[in-house]
């Protein structure tokens, strides 16, 4: 399966860093031949038509969030319809830093995400545990129901990307071990199959929480890890191609 390599720039960006996204469209432009994953930027909702002049072949985009509505009396909140509209072919959902900040629950973002399916979008949808729940050793479980509690069923291997991000390694500098990335993805393989099917043993499963070009390579190379949600490095191109180094042919 190719893997996939997808920056959020959560609440960062102004007209200004799109030159940042032409930096790396040009970068993939010329290195398309030994880049061996998909790369997308998901910029903040104001950026999204912009961002489709400027990404064109090379590289695809997505929104950090869509409403499970089409339309209607939702002030503020963009719809996975628009999201499309726009021309991105994703859109992330349940970031933490969604259910964290407005409490959005595993329901809402199941119903997230099968409005990005309707919509034609690729959902991302983003799992991981707190730091107490770590240290309580219920990391599995966690993911687990989150998993189930989160992914439609719509899901399929093409319309759906699953996000491991723990809570405790975004924009911290901290990463869990190689070993412990790899039981994680391990068990949410298995969990995927198990509802799933099939379609469980080729979606692809991502790590993300402090990813940056000195440990990419390491992490990107744990089993089931089949590519990258990258915050912070990727909002400066340099980092971002950085990351991508993981996936090139020498
Ligand atoms: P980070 O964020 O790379 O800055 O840790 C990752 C994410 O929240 O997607």
């Amino acid at each position: 399966m190719r893997p996939i390599v997808a920056g959020n720039w959560k609440m960062n960006g102004l007209k200004s860093a799109i030159a940042e996204a032409k930096t790396l469209a040009d970068h993939l432009k010329s290195h398309a031949d030994n880049t061996h994953c998909d790369v997308m930027i998901c910029p903040p909702a104001t950026l999204l038509m912009v961002m489709a002049e400027v990404m064109k072949e090379h590289i695809q985009f997505g929104a950090q969030d869509c409403h499970w509505q089409q339309n209607g009396a939702h002030t503020g909140d963009v719809s996975a319809e628009m999201v499309k509209d726009a021309g991105a072919h994703a859109v992330i959902v349940g970031h933490s830093e969604r259910r964290e900040d407005h409490g959005e629950t595993d329901s809402i973002v199941q119903k997230k995400a099968a409005a990005a399916h309707d919509a034609g979008l690729t959902a991302i949808i983003c799992i991981g545990e707190t730091s107490g729940q770590r240290d309580a050793g219920l990391t599995l479980n966690v993911v687990a129901r989150q998993l189930e509690g989160s992914l439609p069923k719509t899901a399929t291997a093409a319309n759906t990307i699953i996000a491991y991000e723990p809570v405790w390694a975004i924009g911290t500098g901290k990463t869990p071990t190689t070993d412990d990335v790899a039981v994680v993805h391990e068990s949410i393989r298995q969990r995927a199959q198990e509802l799933m099917g099939e379609d469980g043993q080729s979606l692809r499963l991502l790590y993300g929480g402090s990813v940056k070009p000195a440990n990419a390579e390491e992490l990107m190379a744990v089993p089931n890890v089949n590519g990258a949600l990258v915050g912070g490095a990727s909002l400066k191109a340099e980092d971002f191609i950085g990351i991508l180094a993981a996936y090139r042919a020498e």
